[in-house]
């Protein structure tokens, strides 16, 4: 029997209640706010980076691919959108500290958004564990997933928490709540075997989301949420998903993830909840049975994800998954 307490605590930590899909939002409720998002140049990133900017965000991406990124800003640029492009590699501290001066000294209105969606794809842990020979000596592993994909993320997760406490600290808590949106994946929930280095940084990300999202007393308000993408054709995947596609496993569109990101972000009944985007046998519709798109119930105190990906299974949202 939980005390009062804890019973507190664990209502503190949960955030709002699921989310509800049905809710209509206004995507206009990010007009004239100050966005960053990294990874920005590509994908899922750079869809929520246009989105954002379309509606009327000031939104800087953050990116290592300086072509992408800069055809993705003039693209906005061309249509009277605000957008900037600032060359980043986020597993660097520096390089993601001066890039968040820059977009702020450029905006001049503080920061409310924030996107970690930066990313690459995995390694074969066997690569490096499995002797080549006899002989062979033990050759270092690669860090660079867990540098870009878990500590480029703490790194923008300390900056926007930073500067949500400079900027926010007394915005009264009937406006617009600053937003931080990290990317896990459902690796963050059941990781691929020896897919290692990505299933441990989007676990590692889950986890982070989990201590940070939500704030004390003594902190800006803001509201953290979590978005775990099933497969999504983007450039992460193209060179290999039209293998799993061909054994009958279900993508999502980029378009699905927006859509659940930008209620993630706008819909101010959202904090502390965690989304997953799936594709789904009968396609992806949000919040219906059997759709891809769900509330993953990440709570504490209750048996929380398990349960919900356990019902979801019985639903069939994950036939076909793996092909
Ligand atoms: N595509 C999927 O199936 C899938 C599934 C689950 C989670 N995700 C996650 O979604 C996020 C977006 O991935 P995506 O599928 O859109 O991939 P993507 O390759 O299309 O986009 C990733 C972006 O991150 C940028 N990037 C990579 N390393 C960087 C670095 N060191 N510094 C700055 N930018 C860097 C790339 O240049 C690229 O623009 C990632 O976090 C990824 O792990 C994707």
């Amino acid at each position: 029997m939980a005390s009062s307490q804890q019973e507190r605590m664990i209502a503190l930590i949960n955030g709002t209640p699921p989310v509800d899909f049905t809710r209509s939002i206004d995507p206009s409720a990010v007009r004239g706010k100050t966005a960053i998002v990294t990874g920005g140049a590509s994908g899922i990133g750079r869809g929520i980076a246009e989105e954002l900017a379309v509606n009327g965000a000031k939104v800087a991406i953050l990116d290592i691919t300086e072509e992408a990124g800069q055809n993705v800003v003039s693209g906005l640029k061309d249509k009277g959108h605000e957008a900037l492009f600032v060359k980043t590699d986020v597993a660097s501290w520096e390089a993601q500290l001066e890039a968040f001066k820059a977009a702020l000294k450029w905006s001049s209105s503080g920061l409310d958004i924030v996107v970690a969606a930066a990313g690459v794809k995995s390694t074969d842990m066997r690569d490096s564990i499995v002797p080549a020979s006899d002989s062979s000596e033990p050759p270092k592993p690669h860090t660079a997933v867990l540098d870009i994909n878990f500590t480029g993320v703490w790194w923008t997760t300390n900056l926007a928490l930073f500067y949500f406490n400079k900027f926010h600290a007394s915005t009264p808590s009937t406006s617009f709540k600053p937003q931080i949106l990290l990317i896990s994946s459902l690796a963050g929930y059941a990781a691929s075997p020896f897919d290692a280095d990505y299933g441990a940084a989007k676990h590692g990300v889950r986890g982070l989301w989990k201590a940070i999202r939500a704030p004390d007393d003594s902190m800006a308000q803001y509201q953290a949420n979590l978005l775990a993408p099933g497969w999504t054709h983007t450039g992460m995947t193209d060179a290999y998903i039209h293998k799993y596609i061909e054994r009958g496993a279900r993508v999502a569109s980029v378009a699905d993830n927006v859509r659940a990101a930008m209620r993630l972000l706008v819909d101010q009944e959202v904090s502390a909840r965690a989304v997953c985007v799936a594709g789904s046998p009968e396609g992806v519709r949000d919040g219906e049975k059997r759709s891809g798109v769900f509330d993953v119930g990440d709570d504490m105190g209750t048996l929380g994800s398990g349960r919900v990906f356990l019902e979801k299974l019985g639903e069939g949202v994950f036939d076909h998954y793996l092909g």
